[in-house]
């Protein structure tokens, strides 16, 4: 075994948002997400001399062992589950996390990091024991299935969407319990991401609408059925590059989910911004009550819409092109 005193492995994890069917996918219905490489995750294992696990989080100011970290803490969840799957001991390294990807507003920042953390421990160990996949470390669909087991711990019916599409990194038609399904662009788009500001756990939004389905379950199979048609028929004008039609089918999402209660004043300020300043649709992304909200945007119209949320109250605006080169 090579020596690895000082060995150091990075590896990285985008963001992502939710194009189409948030939390009707957690029913079953189709949803579209992408990712959004200009917000990153990212861990690097360093080895140690001494027997520790040390997590160091700088910008949530963490620094612990995985010995004193509680079960059910996400960090040390996806270091002890990848280091099973490995089958190697957790011991002897260091795990720094970084990340630009705000937390609890629906970019996905805590499967980027599960996937970041994920990874740089395959890569890692396949280094350090030269094992079968030294040059690449896991495959995406065991760091995707990783992820997906921490995610329970942020809400407890996840639907899996945000560890695909952060793990494979490519947009996702998903369906729960399907394998992934990617598609083509067929013209790139471009989508402006305003931040409310306002962090939102997910777990929340989830809960409040499945005793909401459980109250009148007949009410929402409708709205998902809505809303996974809404995602079906997107794809189709996705695929064809008929981008025009997309705005209204965003902006009709929208409206389903403030029906299922997952929207907020913040979020449809930013929405109405968008539209009066020109977008072709707009909708929140996620989970829904704070976080963030996209709206889809053209040359013509990009400037004039990132202006209207500033000013209507935006914390900070992505642009992020969709198909092309981001
Ligand atoms: O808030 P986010 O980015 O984690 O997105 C959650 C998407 C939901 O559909 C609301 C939940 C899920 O598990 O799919």
């Amino acid at each position: 075994m090579p020596d690895n005193s000082r060995f150091t492995v990075t590896a990285d994890a985008p963001g992502k948002i939710i194009l189409f069917g948030e939390h009707a996918v957690v029913y079953g219905r189709p949803a579209i997400a992408v990712p959004v490489i200009q917000v990153r995750a990212s861990a690097t294992i360093e080895s140690r001399a001494d027997d520790a696990v040390v997590i160091d989080a700088p910008d949530i100011a963490r620094m612990s062992t995985l010995r004193d970290a509680p079960a059910d803490d996400p960090l040390a969840t996806i270091i002890r589950l990848t280091c099973a799957r490995l089958g190697v001991p957790p011991e002897k390294f260091t795990v720094r996390i970084r990340s630009t990807i705000p937390v609890a507003s629906g970019l996905g920042s805590g499967a980027a990091v599960s996937v970041a953390v994920a990874r740089a421990l395959g890569k890692y160990f396949a280094s350090v024991t030269l094992a079968p996949h030294a040059s690449v470390g896991m495959p995406n669909a065991d760091i995707s299935d990783l992820a997906y087991e921490v995610e329970k711990l942020h809400h407890g019916t996840p639907s899996g969407i945000d560890n695909t599409v952060i793990a494979f990194e490519q947009p996702v038609y998903f369906v729960r319990g399907k394998p992934i399904e990617s598609f083509r662009v067929a013209k790139p788009f471009t989508l402006a991401i305003a931040d409310t500001g306002i962090a939102a756990p997910t777990k929340i939004a989830v809960g409040d609408v499945r005793s909401q389905w459980e109250a009148d379950r007949e009410l929402f199979e409708k709205l998902f059925d809505n809303v996974g048609t809404l995602a079906h028929n997107a794809r189709v004008l996705i695929e064809q590059g008929a981008i025009e039609g997309l705005g209204g089918l965003m902006t009709a999402n929208q409206i389903l989910l403030a029906t299922m209660g997952v929207s907020s004043l913040e979020i449809q300020r930013l929405v109405d911004a968008a539209l009066g300043a020109g977008a072709l649709g707009a909708k929140l992304s996620g989970g829904g009550r704070g976080g963030n909200m996209i709206a889809l945007v053209t040359e013509v119209t990009q400037d004039a819409v990132v202006r209207a949320l500033l000013k209507a109250g935006a914390k900070r605006v992505i642009v992020t092109m969709v198909g092309g080169r981001q």
